[in-house]
């Protein structure tokens, strides 16, 4: 369904994503795990369009949409839903109004139809008769919910989920994990869920894959990612500070140095 064939980005010089090389089955949940800056919203935005690549293709339905601009890339487009990290909600309108939205402009739907089809996608994300509520009124969980509830809209037959769990209580993000796992199952949408959340990863992963230094590290069942013989997937997964992966963790040196600061200090007489 989506082929990611040696795709590389670069931001001013430095390079994010090297050679990123992964498909995803038609139907299938693909969790996309890394660490925080590693790549994986740059990684979703190419799959949709909204970032182009230095070198590269992503084939969605045999289409390169990495090759697409303006309406042929808006007409694949339709084939997503997306839920953005930070949700992206309009907030010049209210949270019916961003629901409903992609529905009033791509669709010949009535009024009283969207009205029906935004109840629904609200009351899926546990949001029942919020619609008169502007974004600013919402809690972080409460907005990434609407998101999600926006994405489902258009009925999509690949969601794209960026973090959809993160910032959001334990009982309600496991409802959002179960409401994952129902789209794949009863209407065989196509999922790639982006999370450092792990518990969330194991609940809805098909398969999952790991991102590190910009390309993708290893790709498999849950299972035999668990079972992994590599030590950066066993660190990541453990979530342990110990291991291969250091780059960007504080250095220990600079707490001794703080410590040493405030004994001095609070030694001081005053
Ligand atoms: N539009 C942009 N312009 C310049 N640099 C960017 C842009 N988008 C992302 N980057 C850089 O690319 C790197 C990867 O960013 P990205 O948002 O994909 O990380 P991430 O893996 O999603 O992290 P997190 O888990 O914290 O969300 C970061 O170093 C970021 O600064
Ligand atoms: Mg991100």
């Amino acid at each position: 369904m989506i082929q990611i064939r040696d795709l590389s980005k670069a931001f001013n010089g430095t390079p994010v994503l090297r050679h990123v090389t992964l498909a995803i089955k038609a139907g299938e949940t693909m969790v996309v795990m890394g660490r925080s800056g590693c790549g994986k919203s740059v990684l979703l935005k190419h799959l949709i369009g909204l970032l182009k690549p230095d070198a590269g293709s992503v084939h969605v339905d045999g289409i390169d949409i990495t090759q697409l601009s303006g309406r042929s890339l808006d007409k694949l487009r339709m084939k997503f839903g997306m839920l953005f990290q930070s949700a992206a909600l309009f907030d010049s309108m209210s949270v019916g109004e961003n629901v409903g939205f992609a529905l009033r402009e791509h669709t010949t739907m009535s009024p009283g139809a969207i009205r029906k089809r935004v109840q629904e996608c609200l009351e899926m994300v546990g949001l029942k008769g919020i619609e008169a509520l502007a974004p600013s009124e919402l809690s972080g969980g409460m907005r990434k919910r609407v998101g999600l509830a926006r994405a489902l809209a258009m009925h999509p037959e690949i969601i794209l989920y960026d973090e959809p769990t993160t910032g959001i209580d334990p009982v309600m993000a496991d409802v959002i994990n179960r409401l994952i796992v129902a789209l794949r199952d009863q209407l065989k949408v196509t999922s790639v869920v982006v999370t450092h959340d792990m518990s969330s990863a194991y609940k809805v992963a098909d398969r999952m894959a790991m991102l590190y230094n910009g390309s993708i590290l290893q790709v498999g069942t849950p299972e035999e990612i668990r079972r992994s013989a590599n030590p950066a997937v066993q660190q990541f997964i453990r979530g342990e500070a110990e291991g291969p992966i250091q780059e960007g963790l504080p250095d220990p040196n600079a707490f001794s140095r703080l410590a040493l600061g405030v004994s001095a200090a609070r030694g001081k007489p005053r």
